[in-house]
C-alpha cells in the first residue's frame, strides 16, 4: 500500500443525492491524512435520485470552489477499478454509527478481496452528523423541516429549485408548510 504522504490519493466514493456536511467533515478528515481526495460520485441508473449525476458534480464542484485537493469525478462499475484507474491506494469511507457497520465491513472486506493493493480506511464524523444522511435531509426539507447547518448553502438553494419552492427561511417559526 502507498503511505500517506506526498503525493497520496484517497477516494471518497458515494452517491451523493446531496452531499451533505456530514460527507464535508469526512472529507475535511480526508486531507488532513492524505494530499489530496477524489469524490467519486457513482453512476447507477438503476437507482432512483432527486439529482442527477451531472448536477450532483456541479453541486460539489461549487461546495468545494478554490479547494484544489478536492477533486470531482464519476464513475461506473467496480469502485476498486476506478480507484485503481484514478492513482489511488485508499478508500475512504465514513461510519456514523454502529449500524453503518456492517454494510461498511462487507464492502471493504469485498473490495479487498477484489484488489488488496487498495485499502478502506474508515473515519468518524463530528457527533453531531451521526444521524445525517442525505435521504433524511431530502425528506425533512420536502416537508418543510430546515436542513441550514446540514448541507451547504448550494444544496440548500438547489432542493429548493427542485422542489419548487425558496428555501426555508431563518426562523422555524415562519416556516411554512411545503410538498405533500
Ligand atoms: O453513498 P453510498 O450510496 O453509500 O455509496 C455506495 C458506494 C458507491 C460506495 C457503493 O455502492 C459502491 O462502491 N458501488 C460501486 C460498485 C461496486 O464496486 N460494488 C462492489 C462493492 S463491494
Amino acid at each position: 500500500m502507498k503511505q500517506a504522504g506526498r503525493g497520496s490519493l484517497a477516494v471518497f466514493p458515494g452517491s451523493f443525492d446531496p452531499i451533505t456536511n456530514g460527507h464535508l467533515d469526512i472529507i475535511a478528515r480526508g486531507l488532513s491524512v492524505f494530499d489530496d481526495v477524489t469524490i467519486a460520485v457513482l453512476v447507477n441508473p438503476g437507482k432512483q435520485a432527486l439529482f442527477t449525476v451531472a448536477e450532483r458534480v456541479e453541486i460539489i464542484r461549487e461546495a468545494f470552489r478554490g479547494e484544489p485537493r478536492v477533486k470531482v469525478d464519476t464513475f461506473s462499475g467496480l469502485l476498486v477499478d476506478y480507484a485503481e484507474r484514478a492513482g489511488a491506494a485508499v478508500i475512504v469511507r465514513g461510519l456514523r454509527a454502529i449500524s453503518d457497520f456492517e454494510y461498511e465491513f462487507q464492502m471493504a472486506l469485498m473490495n479487498r478481496r477484489l484488489n488488496p493493493r487498495i485499502e478502506t480506511v474508515f473515519m468518524m464524523p463530528a457527533e453531531s452528523y451521526s444521524y445525517l444522511s442525505s435521504r433524511l435531509v431530502k425528506e425533512v426539507f420536502q416537508l418543510g423541516g430546515r436542513v441550514r447547518d446540514l448541507v451547504p448553502p448550494i444544496v440548500e438553494r438547489r432542493l429548493a429549485e427542485k422542489y419548487g419552492a425558496t428555501a426555508p427561511p431563518a426562523s422555524p417559526r415562519k416556516r411554512p408548510r411545503r410538498g405533500r
